[in-house]
């Protein structure tokens, strides 16, 4: 297994650019499965989780193929062979639950396996299973899968009230509702910015959705789909720790394509933080410019509130600062297992259940640590990036899963850090 050696040295500076979004990208695919026409993606991330779900939707029959270095997915479901989705890639990726609704409201039937455990939490389907039956579907679950059935003439529209905000439920109760008869009413829907960008691919496909970034979405189901071309929105995960990179190491860092918007709450911890975001015409120019950065709170929410998705990330800025941060994660029970690897790294956090108190230190020292998950294993570079010596980060292919290229962007600002191949 490969590893990332990082070594501490100092203020990063220059210019970055930021992939379009893994989550967009995952339900965006599925979304090929209500059409028979063509659906192409550009800028579309080159990440092992993208060909995770390529290699799904190919089982399923559709064509798949991966252009221009992989930044352009040209997709067709035409030619649909299986309406199942089976363990053995199942299990290497929970979003393959995204399938559900495509095919149950194509086909009038889907054979899902369930997926398993996850390592940040429980992370259950049970709304993405409540979404189906609330337009019409029988659920029957049996040998570790879901299987799911139309009634006779399709999915019909119905209110979907979702008891907490779910993103991926969301998502597939949206993409189902395109083809159901009459009218769907979401409530309590997620609004993260790779909904929206969801609804206005489906917009384009044909669908009559209104109501994305909001908590009621309404959809009016047509007859079918048709073709599209979409270009998948930024990734606010992949920005985040790019933005976090000048915050914990000092200097200037210009991260093209980043907006505002995406990461509201986040840019006020960071400005709160004393660190400076500044959104220009090529993206977000962040610098750290005047010393430590502050202590500041967190609490992770649903969007628009603070992302889980950047808690780790926040942690390891958190471990340097001048101060006492308490992290407070309210999404997934089990997110603090970048914790003891940081501090492994010198960091002193004291975690209770899903709250972390964070004591900043003057300085971190670089220590063999292990990714634990996708996201911890960027906050554990970002910790090496401020530790003094050497960092080696084992079980990359987390961090392969969801961040492209990432010791080429860093080296690109001045970092030293390098991929060791494995024996
Ligand atoms: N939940 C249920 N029942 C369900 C679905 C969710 O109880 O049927 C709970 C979850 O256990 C969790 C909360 O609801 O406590 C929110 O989960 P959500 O459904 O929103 O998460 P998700 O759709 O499974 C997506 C992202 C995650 C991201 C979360 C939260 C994708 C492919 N994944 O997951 O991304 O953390 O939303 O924003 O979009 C990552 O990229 O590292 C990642 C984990």
């Amino acid at each position: 297994m490969d590893s990332i050696l990082v070594t501490g040295n100092g203020p990063l500076n220059g210019e970055i650019p930021i992939a379009g979004a893994k989550n967009a990208c995952l339900t965006l695919m599925p979304a090929t499965l209500l059409s028979e026409e063509p659906l192409t993606l550009t800028n579309a991330p080159r990440l092992s989780d993208i060909r995770t779900m390529t290699l799904l939707l190919q089982s399923l029959g559709a064509e798949v193929t991966a252009m221009n270095a992989g930044k352009v997915l040209a997709m067709s479901s035409h030619a649909l062979t299986s309406q199942r989705a089976e363990y053995d890639i199942v299990r290497k990726m929970r979003a393959s639950i995204l399938v559900l609704g495509p095919l149950l409201a194509r086909f009038g039937y889907a054979e899902v396996s369930l997926p398993g455990g996850c390592a940040i939490g429980a992370r259950p389907v049970d709304l993405h299973l409540k979404a189906m039956e609330a337009l019409g579907a029988e659920m029957d679950l049996r040998d570790g899968y879901v299987h799911a059935k139309a009634p006779a003439g399709g999915l019909k529209g119905g209110v979907v009230e979702f008891p907490l905000v779910s993103v991926g439920a969301t998502e597939n109760a949206l993409m189902a509702a395109t083809l159901a008869k009459g009218t769907t009413v979401l409530k309590n829907a997620a609004r993260e910015p790779e909904i929206v960008d969801l609804a206005h691919c489906l917009r384009k496909m044909g669908a009559q959705i209104s109501g994305e970034g909001t908590s009621t979405i309404e959809v009016q189901g047509v007859e079918r789909l048709g073709g599209a071309t979409h270009s998948v929105v930024t990734d606010r995960i992949d920005l985040g720790p790019y933005m976090l990179a000048p915050a914990i190491c000092g200097g200037e860092v210009t991260c093209r394509g980043g907006r505002i918007d995406l990461l509201q709450a986040f840019c006020e911890r960071l400005d709160a933080a004393g660190v400076s975001v500044e959104e220009t015409d090529k993206g977000l120019k962040v610098a750290r410019k005047n010393g430590r950065v502050k202590a500041v709170d967190v609490v992770t929410e649903p969007f628009p509130g603070f992302p889980t998705d950047l808690q780790a990330q926040m942690m390891a800025l958190m471990c340097t600062a001048d101060g006492k941060a308490v992290l407070e994660e309210k999404i997934f029970e089990n997110r603090f297992m970048h914790a003891p690897e940081l501090i492994r790294m010198g960091a002193r956090i004291d975690v209770h259940g899903g709250t972390a108190t964070v004591s900043g230190v003057e300085r971190l020292k670089g220590a063999p640590v292990m990714a634990t998950d996708l996201r911890a294993s960027v906050s554990l570079i970002l910790a090496g990036l401020a530790a003094e010596g050497e960092t080696i980060v084992n079980r990359v292919y987390h961090l392969d899963r969801g961040y492209e290229n990432v010791e080429e962007k860093l080296s690109a600002l001045g970092a030293r850090i390098e991929r060791v191949a494995g024996q």
